[in-house]
């Protein structure tokens, strides 16, 4: 008999660092095989991290990274922050900034965990709209999304002369 390991989603904290780096790396660069113009992971994510660290320290911003950890692994992690949209009649929104699980403990729930992680932050501070950017090719993400709940609403049009 197999049992399934549990998926346990909590706040990260400093030991959870470099772990968050190498996925952080692998998210970047499962979106470069989808999009080439993305720089690759090992290239910016310890600085991307720097700067969601440094944004996590500032007063005047509200946000969170949850790890998803399996058998004491982190296999996912998820950041969010609090923003607002003057033109929505419920300002305040939260928005998922990264997410991203390992490619070998994916369709294992763990995706859906982060977002309930995430949507218990919103729920916490009476935010009623939680939004995320997707990549357009991105199927499998949209996939999630729309699993949980979310629907399309807007889309980025790009103009580039790098293309
Ligand atoms: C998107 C991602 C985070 C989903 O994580 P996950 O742990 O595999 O997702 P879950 O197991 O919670 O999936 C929940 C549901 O979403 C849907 N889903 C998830 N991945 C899917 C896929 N590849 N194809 C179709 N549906 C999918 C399914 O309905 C799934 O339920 P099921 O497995 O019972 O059918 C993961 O695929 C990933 O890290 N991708 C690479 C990075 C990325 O694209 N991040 C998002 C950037 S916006």
């Amino acid at each position: 008999m197999t049992t399934r390991s549990e998926i346990t989603v909590r706040s990260w904290s400093r030991a959870d660092r470099a772990a968050v780096i190498a996925l952080n790396a692998e998210l970047q660069d499962y979106e470069r095989g989808l999009r080439p113009s993305r720089r690759p992971g090992a290239e910016m994510s310890e600085s991307y991290v720097a700067g969601l660290e440094e944004r996590f320290a500032d007063p005047g911003e509200e946000g969170a990274l949850y790890v998803a950890e399996v058998d004491g692994k982190i296999i996912g992690f998820a950041t969010c922050f609090v923003g607002a949209d003057e033109l929505e009649m419920a300002t305040e929104e939260i928005l998922i900034h990264d997410l991203v699980v390992a490619a070998e403990a994916r369709r294992r729930g763990a995706g859906q965990a982060l977002i309930a992680a995430v949507r218990r932050f919103a729920s916490e501070r009476r935010i009623t709209r939680v939004v995320v950017s997707v990549l357009t090719i991105n199927e499998a993400a949209s996939a999630m999304y729309q699993a949980i709940g979310f629907q399309p609403a807007t889309v980025t049009y790009e103009l580039s002369e790098d293309a």
